[in-house]
């Protein structure tokens, strides 16, 4: 039997029947703990000779266990019962006693140890009170990933890595595998091309939701880049001991399936999105036809060809955000049921992984009956991983029985399109998975399921320190020591303290769920209108959770420390933060600006001509307001439009797609479709498309408000004509992107910032 992965190595016998394949371990270097030692050559070169790392068998405990401690030759060692624990524990000496640490954007700023490192008073140790640490939500892979490149994996598997997380999807470079299988299946090319999104859109057309591009086709040779690519992946997180969930044919085929395959029982999604139908309703094929049965060994065997035996894990949705073609419970318990067994025939140790979004999405289809039918076609339990996905805002698992005793994972989504804003719920992620802990037997993991990765790194980490804390964590000690290791220092001015510790009790612990349960939209970013932008409540809403004062306070407290120790301007982490903060204090003073030009426009008894002055007045206000906000962003790398579209441009396989991928990239942050189907549903706080997107977008509102009546005002005119120019937007590829603080200094932007909007940052 192979060797399966540091989770099976923990012993996970009550919840996996895989635990048993631990003893006879050969192919894989799971044992080892070389990952690690690279992991240290990459990020802390000068230290590769100052740890001693070991992996130690599990002794009493069924759940991994790490210590650090002093050696004699004066060393530190780190010890621990999987490669996961071990690596958290490194995490913790480098994070609590050296005060340097890796981060999203910020990058690593492990180099910054100090040539000898710090000895222990006392050991360090800890115990994971789970088994697994998740993270990766399908569609991150789109908002995010996209257009990574190695460098930015790696970055990523070492973030993951060092906070404990031993479990995660790998979806790169899949359309490899399915484009084999599809034309072992008869299908041609051309029907394969027709059926795959663009490059941006590929989570959604992994479930189904989406089929055809509506930019290019995507091209093969792009998908071999990528497939190449995953291949280094599903090998980094071996290395680092990260079970790679990998995919699973889900039954979607391209919709030639008909002439290709006429005995086959074929099914359609629901037209999904208000997509127009030739890119949507996609075929699906029966899974109690054997032919899935056939497609998905055929799937499964060519994986293991190429990664070897390194899982048993997959991830397959079948009906995310559709409706399965009938309620009746024999035929949900069937499709489930087939579709297990046929995982089953080609991989006797399957585990069926899958986000239960859906029973989020629509309470009114998926009853409780309809669950435990669906869950229920699975018999062995121990089969399935849930992510409940959505679990501090909108948890299923109550409701659901915990699955019906299929083990889950208690999961932190957080923002939805991958919005910048900062917002968290601090009491809900410390208290609600430790509650759930005592509640469900079946709770097997916590894990982050955000569709974007971006802002409020803070609040991800906390979940992950949670899952080795029994007690809901102290969340001031805790934001504290975070600081200190953000900024790689326990020295800085106490200012920058006081600055998280006051978004700590009121930006990021929102306790308000009807208000806002995820992270909010700024009305900047949304298509304009007169009627109340500023108050909506719930999902994609746009009302703050806390009072904007607070911003301001907290914004002077972060800047103030900088003023004190100004090589906090050369810290990356820093950096960020300070352009980030600054963003969401202007950012949430154009909401005064807005509300003052509907008053003006709608101001009873004022004649046209003084309307248009007063309009005119306020429209020059939130022009500058955006082109400062444009500046302020563009200080940043990871705050740039032309930092996202150079990346889509240097993914596409060569100059011949560079327009299509640029317009991929821009599309989906602001159309969202051919024509707007989601449209600003993953907009950006961004340079570049602050200045020649939302502020023209604003601007054209302004003029629209100006040549119009109030009585005579039109949403839909005005939308219609704003589409045009959208689409045209979207379309502008290869544009030079002037970002004015490219080589600025951030230091310098912040303080005219600051000078010329006084009374906003006062
Ligand atoms: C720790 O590792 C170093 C090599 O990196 C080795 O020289 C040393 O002997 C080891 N110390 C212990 C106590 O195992
Ligand atoms: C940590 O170490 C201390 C002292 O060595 C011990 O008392 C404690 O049980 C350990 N805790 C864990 C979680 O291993
Ligand atoms: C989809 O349909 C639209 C019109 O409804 C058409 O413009 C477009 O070319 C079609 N795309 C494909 C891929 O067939
Ligand atoms: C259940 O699946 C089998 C194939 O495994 C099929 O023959 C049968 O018709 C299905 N029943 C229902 C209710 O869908
Ligand atoms: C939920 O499912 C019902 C059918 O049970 C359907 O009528 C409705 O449109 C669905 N709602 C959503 C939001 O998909
Ligand atoms: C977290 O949110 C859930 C869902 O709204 C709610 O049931 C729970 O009480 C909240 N828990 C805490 C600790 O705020
Ligand atoms: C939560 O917010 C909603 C919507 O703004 C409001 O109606 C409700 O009163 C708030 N609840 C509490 C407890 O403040
Ligand atoms: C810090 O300053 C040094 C010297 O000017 C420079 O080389 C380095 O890139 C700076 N680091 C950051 C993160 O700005
Ligand atoms: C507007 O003018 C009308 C008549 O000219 C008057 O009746 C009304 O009170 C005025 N409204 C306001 C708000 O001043
Ligand atoms: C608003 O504009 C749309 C599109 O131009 C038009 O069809 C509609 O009739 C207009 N509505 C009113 C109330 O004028
Ligand atoms: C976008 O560009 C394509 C070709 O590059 C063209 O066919 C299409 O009309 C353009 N659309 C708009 C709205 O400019």
């Amino acid at each position: 039997m192979k060797l399966l992965d540091t989770i099976a190595f923990v012993g996970l016998m009550a919840i996996s029947t895989v635990a048993t394949a631990t003893s006879e371990s050969t192919a894989f270097t799971t044992h080892s703990t070389a990952g690690i030692k690279a992991l240290v050559r990459r990020r802390l070169p000068q230290h590769q000779h100052s740890f001693n790392f070991s992996l130690s068998a599990n002794t009493d405990s069924e759940l991994e266990s790490y210590s650090v401690t002093n050696t004699d030759d004066g060393n530190i060692r780190v010890q621990g019962t999987s490669l996961s624990s071990i690596l958290y524990g490194l995490h913790s000496y480098l994070s609590d006693v050296v005060h340097v640490d890796i981060w999203w954007y910020a990058g690593s700023q492990l180099g910054d140890a100090p040539s000898i490192l710090p000895k222990l008073s006392s050991p360090l140790n800890g115990s994971s009170i789970v088994p697994y640490r998740y993270d990766f939500n399908t569609v991150t892979t789109s908002y995010t990933a996209a257009f990574w490149t190695w460098e930015d994996w790696e970055l990523q598997l070492d973030w993951m890595a060092l906070r404990g997380i031993n479990l995660a999807p790998a979806w790169i470079g899949i359309e490899k595998i399915l484009i084999e299988v599809f034309q072992e299946a008869g299908f041609a090319d051309d029907d394969i091309q027709a059926f795959f999104t663009g490059p941006a859109f590929l989570a959604w057309n992994h479930f189904g939701n989406l089929q055809g591009s509506w930019s290019s086709i995507l091209p093969f040779e792009w998908v071999d880049g990528q497939f190449a690519l995953q291949k280094r992946i599903v090998k980094r997180m071996v290395d680092l001991g990260i079970t790679p969930i990998l995919p699973a044919f889900p039954g979607f085929v391209p919709r030639a399936a008909p002439r290709v395959l006429p005995d086959a029982q074929l099914l359609h999604s629901i037209q999904w999105a208000n997509f127009p139908e030739n890119y949507t309703e996609d075929t699906f094929i029966d899974p109690v036809d054997p032919l899935f049965a056939q497609m998905q060994r055929s799937f499964i065997t060519k994986q293991q060809q190429a990664y070897g035996d390194v899982t048993n894990f997959y991830t397959l949705d079948q009906f995310n955000e559709m409706i399965p073609p009938s309620g009746d419970v024999a035929y949900l318990r069937n499709v489930s049921s087939n579709t297990w067994k046929a995982l089953k025939s080609a991989d006797a140790n399957a585990i069926w992984v899958f986000q239960a979004w859906l029973f989020a999405q629509n309470t009114t289809f998926w009853t409780n009956e309809r669950i435990e039918a669906y869950l229920g076609g699975i018999t062995t339990d121990s089969d399935m991983l849930i992510l409940d996905i959505w679990s501090e805002s909108m948890p299923q698992w109550q409701r659901a029985q915990s699955y019906y005793g299929k083990p889950w994972i208690w999961c932190e989504l957080q923002n939805y399109g991958a919005t910048i804003n900062m917002y968290g719920q601090i009491q809900n992620v410390t208290q609600s998975p430790i509650l759930a802990l005592e509640e469900s037997a079946s709770l097997s993991g916590f894990g982050l399921s955000m569709e974007g990765q971006q802002d409020n790194e803070i609040v991800y980490d906390l979940l992950l320190a949670q899952a080795w804390n029994r007690e809901p964590i102290d969340t001031e000690t805790y934001f504290h020591n975070w600081a200190a290791a953000r900024y790689s220092s326990d020295q800085r001015p106490a200012s920058i303290y006081n600055a998280w510790e006051t978004v700590r009790t009121t930006v990021y612990d929102n306790t308000n769920l009807t208000l806002m349960p995820s992270v909010p939209k700024s009305i900047i970013e949304l298509v304009p209108r007169t009627s109340n932008m500023a108050d909506i409540t719930g999902i994609l809403g746009t009302k703050l959770p806390y009072d904007p004062a607070i911003m301001v306070t907290a914004w002077q407290q972060l800047y103030r420390a900088g003023l004190q120790d100004t090589s906090l301007f050369n810290n990356s982490a820093y950096q960020y933060d300070i352009v980030d903060w600054t963003r969401q204090v202007l950012a949430n003073a154009f909401i005064p600006i807005y509300k003052t030009i509907v008053d003006v426009y709608y101001m009873p008894n004022q004649t046209t001509e003084s309307r248009v002055t007063r309009l005119k007045t306020q429209g020059q206000l939130l022009t500058k307001l955006l082109l400062s906000l444009d500046g302020v962003l563009s200080s940043n790398k990871n705050f740039r439009l032309s930092t996202w579209l150079s990346a889509a441009r240097s993914s596409a396989p060569s100059s011949a797609y560079a327009d299509s991928f640029e317009y991929e990239a821009r599309n989906q942050v602001t159309l969202w479709g051919p024509s707007g189907q989601l449209v600003d549903y993953a907009s950006k706080a961004w340079s570049g498309l602050m200045k020649t997107y939302h502020l023209k977008r604003w601007q054209m509102f302004v003029e629209y408000l100006i040549l119009t009546e109030p009585a005579q005002y039109n949403q839909t005119e005005f939308q219609a004509q704003l589409l045009v120019w959208e689409l045209s937007w979207v379309n502008s590829t290869g544009a030079h992107l002037e970002e004015p603080g490219e080589k600025a200094d951030v230091q310098e932007i912040i303080a005219r910032t600051v000078e010329q909007w006084g009374q906003i940052f006062a």
